[in-house]
């Protein structure tokens, strides 16, 4: 019989072929249109599961999208693993960047370009895979014990599963949990990601005149929501990048010495950065700190559209009735999305311009989580990382949000190991999205081997 790993290898074109399968179901979240696309990706992930002799396969019905659930634990005195991904898609406008259809798979320069490559339905395939490969070289058992959710609105900030998580925490009792959905620090350069930004994600609307009016008859009397929007996003944030907002920053934690020390020895070259994947004239942001201390353990504001008025071709008079902001968030240890909310809600209130009536509104958040390294699985990773990349594992945070691995730990009582294998330019949520085949079929080995080694 063959090993995990040399199955994996015999089979690297079949499983590269059904990627581009799920690939090709267009299951973005946020568009209703798209709703059916994004079950089909359910059922599809579900059918494969219980091809490969996963048990208990089956959807979970939720208010939004279905979550996905499978176990197999027959593996006594082996920990449980509980994998963790998501299936679901960001939009893939603006579509005429694409050099090839987002949702038509196509391999260039080894790279698998589609929109979800590798955020995330390309690495929770990993997962999939490495589960196949492991029943097949282990007369049809697992060397551990493993729970698989799958959630389809984490690109929505959907509470589904976290609903799900805390309301039965039996039903997904593990011991860690393991989350591919993050990136490497730099090609070839095995990583684990051990803390992530939390986020609150929120909209404001101003309300001036009864209705849209004519800006000739009326401007010069009537309030304007857009120029309110204005007044109140330029008091957000200073020059230098500082949040304005009153006890913000209050309960951050520092980063330790040590994780300090790590981030200097890490190989990141700020100039490449701000040309190749910036692409701005300047880096901006809160001087006395690195680019990796501002991204990774700093809290951020962005500003991410003002939907209303006039935006079509040419010009039309007229001062909106109304006007919104979308405004987020980026949240670091010790924040909590509640009192940051209250903090930023009870600030914007008292920009209020006069004329004009404003609604602050949370649509989604997250807890920002930092992971202790100090554990068993953990130690299993960085073993089989060693062993899948020849090379020592650096440890990284990382800016982005996965609101769900803050859930696992508080209702769960869990660790997360964050195993990605993305690369800074994969452009997620971006034109072009893609993921690098070598680390898909290296990611499969090391998924492989970090089970086999907690087997042991
Ligand atoms: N996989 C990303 C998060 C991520 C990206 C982590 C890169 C580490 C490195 C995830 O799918 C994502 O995009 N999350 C959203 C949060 C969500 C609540 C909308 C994000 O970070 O904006
Ligand atoms: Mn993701
Ligand atoms: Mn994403």
């Amino acid at each position: 019989m063959p090993t995990a790993v040399e199955y994996a290898r015999a089979n690297s074109a079949r499983f590269l072929d059904e990627l581009k399968a799920l690939l090709r179901i267009p299951s973005v979240s946020t568009l209703p249109e798209h709703k059916n696309d994004v079950r089909r990706a359910a059922d599809s992930l579900a059918a494969e599961l219980k091809r490969l002799r996963m048990e208990n396969v089956h959807l979970i019905e939720t208010a939004g999208h279905p979550l996905v659930y499978a176990d197999w634990l027959h593996a006594p005195g082996k920990p449980t693993v509980l994998c963790y991904g998501h299936y679901d898609v960001q939009p893939p406008d603006p579509l005429d960047e694409w050099l090839s259809p987002p949702f038509e798979p196509t391999e260039r320069d080894g790279n698998l370009y589609a929109r979800g490559a590798v955020d995330d339905k390309g690495q929770m395939y990993m997962h999939v895979k490495a589960l196949e490969s492991l029943f097949a070289s282990h007369s049809g058992t697992l060397p551990l014990n493993v729970r698989v959710i799958l959630e389809g609105e984490e690109e929505v900030g959907g509470e589904a599963i976290a609903k799900f998580v805390r309301e039965h925490p039996e039903q997904l009792k593990a011991d860690f949990a393991l989350v591919s959905d993050t990136e490497m620090f730099a090609p070839e350069l095995p990583t684990l990601c051990v803390g992530l930004r939390g986020m609150i994600y929120t909209e404001i609307e101003a309300r001036g005149a009864r209705t849209d009016l004519h800006s000739g008859m009326y401007g010069g009397a009537a309030p304007n929501p857009f120029v309110a929007l204005a007044h109140i996003i330029a008091q957000l944030k200073d020059k230098d990048g500082r949040i304005l907002i009153p006890g913000f920053y209050d309960k951050i934690k520092a980063p330790s010495a040590d994780e300090l020390k790590t981030w200097k020895g890490l190989p990141f070259d700020e100039e490449h950065y701000r040309q190749t994947e910036v692409g701005s004239a300047q880096l901006t942001g809160e001087p006395g700190y690195s680019v990796l201390e501002r991204t990774w353990a700093r809290p951020t504001l962005d500003v991410h559209g003002m939907p209303g008025g006039f935006t079509g071709a040419g010009a039309k008079t007229v001062i909106p009735a109304r006007a919104t902001a979308k405004i987020s968030m980026r949240l670091v240890p010790d924040m909590t999305p509640q009192e940051s909310f209250a903090q930023y809600k009870r600030y914007v209130e008292s920009l209020k311009p006069v004329g004009i009536e404003l609604s602050v509104r949370l649509i989604h958040s997250g807890d920002p989580i930092v992971i202790g390294t100090d554990n068993p699985y953990i130690r299993a990773a960085t073993k089989a990382l060693r062993h899948a990349w020849n090379k020592d594992t650096v440890f990284i945070r990382s800016g982005g949000s996965i609101p769900i691995v803050g859930d696992f730990e508080r209702h769960l009582k869990i660790p997360t190991v964050m195993m990605g294998f993305g690369l800074p330019d994969d452009n997620l949520h971006a034109p072009n999205e893609k993921f690098h085949l070598p680390n898909f079929y290296r990611g499969i080995e090391s998924i492989i081997t970090f089970f086999e080694e907690l087997g042991r």
